[in-house]
């Protein structure tokens, strides 16, 4: 195994999409940033130069950082953010993960423009589970706003509104033949006819799951999250923001631009967004400048498009790559996770309330020293451990939801022994209405083992649950008005986040942390904090 060092100089850079622009927060001034790569086990350090105006922390998302949560970025979770003109090492070990994940920002709205992929090789002379591809391309999706993100956040915050959403999305950072704008910034993705690639997917965007396809070709799913599952085709891939998924494109055609589209899948009553990057693959050779052979983008509500996917996932579950569900459980939690509308005397354009969020009614307050630190070096009154294990009140969660639900505020975690088996029902709520969750949990990998429409019955649900080959992930899409259920491992000691990866439910409250108790030997503890942990 190597030690592999990168540094990342966080700088502005003045960037132009759709006919306009701003100055973006970016790493060594690239949008989207730079692909990191490395093989199981490697050890990567990252040394993260601040040389913005502007509070900075970088997550690794979906890396496990084994009793290293110094290293996992959450701004106030795991560390304070780095300031500027401040440096901080971010050195962490790949253990037994290998795959895609993603980087990005984890503080504030700055993960719109700082996000790139992690690419993690299988270990030398060890093969993929399916075969060779003849090369690999990596495609990251993200979301483009005309103006300052963090304005549009603060913007909404002020106001108690929903925050505007964004122009376009793009595709390697573009958004592909747009109206209103002449210019066409489209990515080509370059294939040799007769070839296989490795497309490995990653959705940055902030607030929207999107649908992803490639006219005329079928793609052949291999892995999500950075887990293999048992290879199956489709049209049609789904993919929530912070989850990737590595699909093989056999270039099967001999030579054409055919449409790349990434859409917005948002099958909620409140979805007003419906804007559709594009791309083109391109067979090496063609001239045509645009895509001769297109195809149409599904509808943003098509669930049944969306659940054909999501249900053909399964784990691989062989002997090499065996599926390690727990089969008992110590902690049994039931977690709604929804919007609410709380009072606001303060917001002006919301009529004295503002949109909030919730799991458990409980809207989660950010602390401002890390919950880590006052973890680890025992400075009381940061952060309680009375995160209730079900919700307050019993309602029919999946309908409109009763009329005055205030949620309450706090920094309330929940508190598990070192190596308990978990299981967590995430539970959406139609309390302003019914929408996605894509929830992601730091730290861990959990499984996959039910998921309905409805009200979740612990009765009847619970027994058709899939304790066999459930698929391996650390964000899983809750769907609106249903429910899902997953299940982990509490190996890893440390004070670990799970919020809703659209970053303006997170902003409004739907997050809350897991604080796991050091097991007995030093291999089952938290490591010493790093000299250069920043400061709040
Ligand atoms: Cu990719 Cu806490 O986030």
């Amino acid at each position: 195994c190597r030690v592999r060092h990168y540094k990342f100089h966080v700088v502005a850079k003045t960037t132009t999409r759709l006919c306009s622009s701003k100055s973006i927060v970016t790493v060594n001034g690239k949008f989207p940033g730079p692909t990191l790569y490395a093989r199981e086990d490697d050890t990567v350090l990252v040394k993260v130069i601040n040389k913005v105006n502007h509070n900075v922390t970088i997550h690794w998302h979906g890396v496990r950082q084994l009793r290293t949560g110094w290293a996992d970025g959450p701004a106030y979770v795991t560390q304070c953010p780095i300031q500027p003109g401040q440096t901080y090492v971010y050195n962490f070990t790949l253990t037994g993960q290998r795959g895609t994940l993603l980087w990005h920002a984890h503080v504030n709205w700055l993960r719109s423009t700082l996000h790139g992929a992690l690419v993690i090789l299988p270990k030398r002379g060890v093969p993929y589970p399916f075969p060779k591809p003849d090369d690999e391309l990596v495609v990251v999706l993200g979301e483009w706003w005309k103006s300052d993100t963090e304005a549009v956040i603060n913007e909404a915050l002020k106001s108690g509104l929903a925050p505007n959403v964004s122009d376009a999305h793009t595709i390697n950072g573009l958004p592909g033949t747009v109206a209103n704008c002449s210019t066409q910034d489209v990515h080509n993705l370059p294939v040799e006819s007769g070839k296989t690639y490795l497309l490995r997917i990653v959705n940055a965007a902030l607030n929207e799951e999107l649908f992803f396809k490639i006219a005329g070709h079928k793609l052949t799913v291999v892995e999500v999250d950075a887990t293999y599952v048992k290879p199956f085709n489709i049209e049609t891939i789904v993919i929530a923001p912070g989850q990737t998924t590595n699909v093989l494109l056999k270039a099967d055609q001999k030579s054409g631009k055919y449409l790349v589209a990434a859409s917005p899948f948002m099958d909620s009553p409140v979805a007003v967004d419906n804007l559709t990057a594009t791309a083109t693959l391109h067979y090496t050779g063609t001239l045509a400048t645009t895509p001769t052979i297109l195809t149409t983008p599904p509808q943003k509500n098509a669930t049944q498009v969306a659940n054909n996917f999501i249900n053909s996932l399964k784990g691989l579950n062989s002997k090499k790559y065996p599926v390690n569900v727990p089969l008992t459980v110590d902690h049994s939690l039931f977690f709604t996770v929804g919007l609410g509308i709380n009072p606001c005397p303060s917001c002006k354009a919301g009529n004295g309330s503002r949109v909030v969020a919730a799991v458990n009614n409980v809207t989660f307050v950010m602390p401002t020293i890390a919950l880590l630190q006052a973890h680890y070096f025992n400075i009381g009154g940061v952060f309680t451990t009375d995160f209730p294990a079900k919700p307050p009140h019993v309602f029919n969660y999946s309908g409109p939801g009763p009329a005055n639900l205030n949620t309450t505020t706090g920094t309330k975690l929940y508190r598990l022994p070192f190596n308990a088996t978990v299981q967590v029902v995430l539970q959406d709520t139609g309390i302003i209405a019914p929408e996605n969750h894509p929830v992601h949990l730091h730290g861990f990998n959990f499984f996959i083992v039910g998921r309905g429409v409805g009200n979740y019955n612990p009765n009847t649900d619970a027994k058709n649950f899939n304790l066999v080959d459930p698929v391996e992930r650390n964000t899983v899409g809750v769907p609106a008005g249903g429910w899902t259920a997953i299940r982990f491992r509490a190996d890893n000691p440390g004070v670990w986040f799970m919020h809703c990866h659209l970053e303006v439910h997170t902003t409004w409250g739907l997050k809350m942390a897991f604080l796991v108790d050091n097991g007995k030997g030093p291999q089952q503890s938290v490591i010493p904090p790093p000299k250069d942990l920043p400061k709040c």
